[in-house]
């Protein structure tokens, strides 16, 4: 709430409401002419949040989008530009615990972790659908799963002798491949790649923060907090970038590029969760917190 700095009367936007632990701040921190947007990509996430806010002297919109197209929802409601957002990247707790959405590999559900259960295909299907070479891809990109082959391969078998339908499924097959004492790090892992492909989350960030720029006022701030190191690179580099202006060679005598200064950053170095915090909120421990502001 500190980096993102609420004026009364101005308009921000929680990309990722989740359980509207943020957002119900940012309501707290309006005036009546003020206007907070709530979107989220997971519809029970908004039904949740829409039955637990309170009235409020500021006007509530919430919406089920993804982030990446939070412009129409801006549009939808003949707003021109915003003057902060803020994204809480991953999933929610109201996610992990949700048995049945399959984002816990510690539990018995369906291998889904769609956070729009209406949209494209589940982890499951996505194993099914994916050669041995492209799950490999998947397991070393968005795992960074060392002999990712070796993994898909045995994924794949196990889907041949009997198609993959749980997150134990999952887990089992690994324990059978790698042993029952595979270490829970590494399975958490693969979770996280499969959950990355399945809502192709690095690409919804860069095509949220592209947009971001173009719809922050100037002075407005950009907030993230993200959880690995993957999106948090993402965000550390488009910041970087905004910062630059013009990228023309010296010889040039004029620039041709036409690179604009877009942003300052409010902390160069990430912001991390204090001690207590993380005792008090253990989820909070892989949280890196980036912020800046708009200066065009
Ligand atoms: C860590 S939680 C946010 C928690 C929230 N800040 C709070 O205070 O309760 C992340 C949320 O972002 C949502 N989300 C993730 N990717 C999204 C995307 N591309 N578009 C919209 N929502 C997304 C998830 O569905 C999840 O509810």
């Amino acid at each position: 709430m500190e980096a993102l700095a609420v004026r009364p009367g101005g308009v921000y936007l929680d990309a990722t409401a989740g359980g509207g632990g943020h957002l119900r701040e940012i309501i707290a921190r309006l005036e009546d002419s003020g206007t907070a947007i709530g979107i989220d990509r997971d519809p029970d996430a908004i039904a949740w949040i829409g039955a637990q806010i309170s009235r409020s002297a500021a006007t509530v919109i919430l919406e089920q989008s993804p982030f990446s197209r939070f412009d129409s929802v801006l549009e939808r409601h003949n707003i021109g530009a915003i003057d902060g957002m803020l994204l809480d990247l991953g999933v929610s707790s109201r996610q992990i615990d949700a048995q049945e959405r399959g984002f816990s590999y510690m539990k018995q559900s369906d291998l889904d972790m769609r956070m729009d259960p209406s949209a494209g295909f589940t982890a499951a299907e996505l194993c099914a659908r994916l050669s041995e070479e492209e799950l490999a891809r998947v397991l070393r990109t968005y795992g960074e799963i060392t002999n990712p082959m070796r993994m898909a391969r045995a994924v794949k078998a196990c889907g041949k002798r009997r198609p993959l339908r749980t997150s134990i499924d999952l887990v089992t097959c690994l324990r059978n491949e790698y042993g029952p004492s595979f270490p829970v790090k590494v399975i958490a892992k693969v979770f996280q790649a499969l959950r990355i492909a399945v809502n192709d989350e690095l690409a919804e960030l860069c095509a949220c923060l592209s947009l971001a720029v173009s719809k922050v006022k100037k002075g407005g701030r950009i907030v993230v907090i993200s959880y690995h190191s993957l999106e948090d690179r993402i965000v550390k580099n488009f910041f970087r970038d905004g910062e630059q202006g013009c990228v023309c060679p010296p010889v040039l005598p004029r620039c041709v590029c036409g690179k604009k200064i877009l942003l300052k950053r409010l902390n160069k170095k990430v912001v991390i969760p204090s001690v207590s915090e993380v005792e008090n909120n253990p989820r909070s421990r892989s949280a890196r917190l980036r912020a800046a502001e708009m200066v065009a």
